[in-house]
């Protein structure tokens, strides 16, 4: 078996949780919050506290339970928890909501290492996190492993590197860091460590939503991802399965009690499997000749068009509206999946199923719009959107309500002086971070920026708009290297400005469409999905048309519309349910004509 050594400190964390006190802050003028303890005679009973070990235990346990016959060094060569702890380094660390600070003595406790007191059986030595090195340290370990060749060093590079600790990194075969360094002289392999990844030999993973506010601070979470990363290692993993590990420990873990490897070999593999799951999915969305049909209108979307035809706006027409659509004969043989809006995610059908899982019994993939709206940007006029706060919790209850697919749209107003810049700087970020969020949550995610039809401008500028737009957004979602395979892009088609003198004809709305396209949509896109954005229901599917006959291209193209597939039905049913059929009718009517444009007219 092989034998580690962690060379590091003994932590003894002490959490003192001021969560149900935070009326007890004081905010000053810097805006730095403050308590008021009064050093005077009273109790401060109403603090929760807990004591935990920590340092290089953490390391311990995690490589533990790896199977592998791991030791802390201390002094007097005991093992811990099991023997005498001879410096324990204590540490004050203050939770209140989600802020932490720390109280640390002053006097710390170096790490200290005599060459002469280790055996030469160690496969590895780990210096860890918690270590403070010195010049001393590197000298003695460097001493204690020279004649011992098979023994690989591993290092968790301290926040500041002086000269002396460089042997270390020479000599190094693995080496953590959690802040950027420049270490030239080294053939170690490189682990960078975040809070929200991890990073190795071009291979990298990213974590959902870590708990901070706990008892996991971000120093705790560094240690349990380095020790797995080198736990796993050592058994061999590859390095997508060490960072694999890295990421189901430290989502999965408690504080006290690290996940066994058969445990993280378990959900890696389930990790791996839903990863491959989620680009099947996004390809099941757009292909077989089929669309997506939103059916997403926020409350005031839906009030406006109710309030036109005198439909009254209340819960249960709405549920009417949307159940009209979804109980449409045939459904499933024109679309791949419906985009929902969370009240209707909620809503029930006339079988008394929600939504979501009377679509999925009819093998259409239920979807949810995420975004909460629009808002002006700062002092203008643009618009950014809404609704990241909570997002990753909103997923994760989506996901367990059967919703695999999300949606989220960004909006852009082509006048004179805009887009600007910035906002589409804004928004594209925002589109990435929903994306990676979606992702982590298992959930396909379509990004949406439209540029709205309703404009003065000739189709050229919508073209360059539109293109300037698009490269910003796949340059933002590579550089959050969000799975493009798994991703699905919703766009306007493009084309003159409803307010334009004149209109663009089919074919130049092809031929624009097309053209920006393919220049600025990577390959490896899952598909692309367009909004009918005010068109006719005809123009729609007309400009559609056109746009398969200039294809193949690279991805599959279908059609996600909302108005231009419910527009007509709406006015039929009038908010009657007498009139159902008809208005399933014409709904059919614009899926079939949708769906045959899908195919090349000869
Ligand atoms: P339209 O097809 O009505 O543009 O709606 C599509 C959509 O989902 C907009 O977010």
């Amino acid at each position: 078996m092989s034998k580690i050594l962690i060379v590091g400190n003994v932590l003894k964390d002490t959490y003192l949780r001021l969560n149900e006190h935070h009326e007890d802050f004081e905010t000053d003028a810097n805006g730095i919050k403050w308590i008021n303890w009064g050093f005077d005679d009273s109790d401060h009973e109403f603090f929760s506290r807990e004591s935990v070990f920590s340092g290089a235990v953490v390391t311990l346990e995690v490589l533990k339970r790896f199977g592998l016959d791991a030791h802390i060094y201390n002094e007097s060569q005991s093992d811990i928890p099991s023997g005498t702890i001879k410096a324990v380094n204590f540490r004050y660390i203050l939770c209140a909501g989600d802020q932490i600070s720390y109280l640390v003595p002053s006097e710390k406790h170096p790490t200290k290492f005599t060459a002469t007191s280790i055996s030469n059986d160690y496969s590895w030595i780990f210096v860890d996190r918690s270590a403070i090195i010195s010049r001393e340290l590197v000298t003695n370990l460097l001493q204690a492993i020279e004649l011992q060749k098979n023994t690989k060093l591993a290092v968790y590079a301290p926040k500041r590197i002086n000269k002396s600790i460089e042997p270390l990194f020479e000599r190094a075969n693995l080496i953590f860091t959690d802040h950027p360094i420049s270490i030239t002289n080294t053939k170690a392999e490189i682990c960078e460590i975040s809070e929200t990844g991890a990073k190795m030999a071009g291979k990298s993973v990213k974590f959902r939503g870590l708990r901070k506010t706990a008892l996991f601070t971000h120093l705790t979470t560094y240690s349990i991802i380095s020790a797995t990363i080198l736990g796993s290692k050592i058994i061999n993993k590859s390095k997508e399965d060490q960072l694999l590990m890295a990421k189901m420990n430290i989502e999965n873990t408690k504080l006290d009690q690290s996940l066994p490897v058969e445990k993280l070999e378990e959900l890696a593999a389930e990790e791996k499997a839903s990863a491959v799951n989620l680009s099947q999915m996004a390809k099941e969305l757009v292909g077989n000749g089929k669309g997506i049909l939103a059916a997403d209108e926020s409350g005031g979307s839906i009030h406006k068009k109710f309030e036109s035809m005198n439909i009254p706006d209340d819960f249960d027409h709405r549920r009417d509206y949307r159940n009209l659509f979804f109980t449409t004969e045939g459904l499933e043989k024109y679309v791949n999946g419906v985009i929902l809006f969370d009240e209707t995610a909620r809503q029930l059908s006339d079988d008394g199923r929600d939504f979501a899982t009377y679509l999925t019994s009819k093998g259409i993939i239920p979807g949810i719009k995420v975004d909460k709206g629009l808002a002006n940007m700062p002092g203008s006029t643009e618009k950014y959107t809404l609704g990241l706060n909570g997002l990753d919790e909103r997923l994760e209850e989506y996901y367990d309500m059967g919703l695999r697919f999300a949606k989220w749209r960004a909006a852009f107003e082509i006048t004179e002086s805009t887009p600007t810049k910035n906002t589409v700087y804004k928004n594209v970020e925002i589109l990435a971070d929903y994306a990676l969020k979606c992702q982590q949550a298992h959930i396909v995610p379509i990004v949406e920026p439209e540029v709205v039809f309703d404009g003065d401008f000739p189709i050229e500028h919508c073209a360059s708009i539109t293109g300037i737009i698009l490269k910003e957004l796949f340059a933002e979602l590579k550089r959050k290297e969000i799975d493009l395979t798994a991703t699905i892009l919703k766009v306007n088609m493009v084309l003159a400005g409803k307010k334009y003198v004149t209109q663009s004809t089919p074919k130049e709305v092809a031929e624009w469409t097309a053209k920006t396209l393919k220049r600025y949509v990577p390959e490896e896109l899952a598909g692309v999905v367009f909004l009918s954005g005010g068109q006719t229901p005809e123009q729609a599917t007309e400009n559609l048309q056109e746009i398969t006959n200039l294809g193949p291209y690279p991805w599959p193209v279908t059609f996600s519309y909302a108005r231009a597939l419910q527009g007509p039905a709406l006015e039929a049913w009038k908010g009657d349910n007498a009139n159902y059929p008809e208005a399933q009718k014409a709904f059919l009517e614009r899926l079939k004509a949708n769906c045959a444009a899908l195919k090349k007219s000869i």
